[in-house]
């Protein structure tokens, strides 16, 4: 085994080399690959020649694999549960012309953390390019670790003990989807400490996410301020890059250390096609196995019926 890692950020992200992803890896190698993420938080794998079921399986080895919702009412576009769908396609796999649809993935493009929505949330998320648009398209990340580290001491011990309020349908409002605050409200929210060690690094990092919806205990208003006062302070140029996909690059990100944004790009246009999967934190057994699909179920929310 013969890992090469080549930083991009001096502290954060690194392209990673040297290992073939379609083969199971010996357990010297899977503790090498986690190394290597835990310490840089982004991993860029380029040219895997991952397929569908090569990708699931490689992402396996790292633990429980979420299913993505299962929409009702059309099929699905992947023969695969483990694969979320982050392209600009529909089932057929020509450009989706459903603004629904299209209203609700522009939530991808604010930055967040996947998942924070949900109690048991991912910690690894693993998302392979199968075609890329010949301009933007790329994807953000940004530092937490450092984020945090850098923060003045007075905002450290303000902030500290605080937690926030997490809504995927908050992320969908901001996006442009037609949502009132009313229905995110009742929707409901999972609640996540601001600040919490990263348990992979031991290292201390902000929990921030695009979901996030405002602060327990604070006004609405105070709670949101903060909210957008971290959230700007952590995505300064210092701890921010971008990776730019060519077919069968591969980008792990791990989410409780992370924040990441999908770039703009002429989705009316060109294609995009990115299939990610996610990895359960703490590999937990007490979550349903299938929550994104009733977490869609509660909401009523079906992207291929008209609203009434
Ligand atoms: C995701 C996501 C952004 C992108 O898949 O979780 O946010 O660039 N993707 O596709
Ligand atoms: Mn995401």
């Amino acid at each position: 085994m013969n890992l090469i890692v080549r930083p991009i950020l001096p502290r954060f992200g690194a392209e990673v080399s040297g290992i073939d992803l379609t083969k199971p890896l010996d357990a010297e190698t899977r503790e090498a690959v986690l190394a290597a993420q835990s310490r840089w938080g982004v991993t860029m794998w380029r040219d895997t020649g991952l397929t569908d079921e090569t990708h699931i399986a490689f992402s396996r080895q790292f633990g429980h694999l979420e299913l993505a919702p299962a929409p009702s009412g059309k099929p699905y576009r992947h023969a695969h549960r483990e694969l979320f769908d982050a392209s600009n396609l529909d089932a057929s796999g020509t450009i989706s012309t459903n603004e629904l649809v299209r209203l609700h993935n522009r939530g991808n493009q604010i930055w967040h953390t996947d998942a924070s929505f949900m109690p048991v949330r991912t910690e690894l998320s693993l998302l392979l390019c199968h075609e890329a648009p010949a301009a933007g398209g790329e994807t953000w990340f940004a530092d937490m670790r450092a984020a945090y580290e850098d923060l003045p001491r007075s905002t450290q011990e303000r902030i500290a003990g605080l937690r926030a309020r997490h809504s995927l349908w908050w992320s969908r409002k901001r996006g442009g989807f037609p949502l009132t605050d009313e229905e995110v409200d009742a929707r409901g929210y999972a609640v996540h400490p601001l600040v919490h060690v990263h348990r992979r690094s031991g290292r201390q990092a902000l929990y921030l996410s695009g979901h996030a919806r405002d602060i327990e205990g604070l006004p609405r208003a105070q709670g949101e301020a903060l909210l957008a006062e971290l959230t700007a302070f952590a995505t300064q140029p210092q701890y921010v890059f971008s990776v730019s996909y060519a077919p069968g690059d591969l980008v792990i990100w791990d989410d409780l250390c992370t924040m990441h944004r999908g770039g703009e790009f002429d989705e009316l246009h060109h294609r995009r096609d990115m299939r990610r999967t996610s990895v359960r934190e703490g590999g937990s057994a007490e979550a349903s196995a299938d929550q994104f699909t009733d977490l869609y179920r509660a909401a009523g929310v079906d992207l291929h019926k008209p609203r009434r």
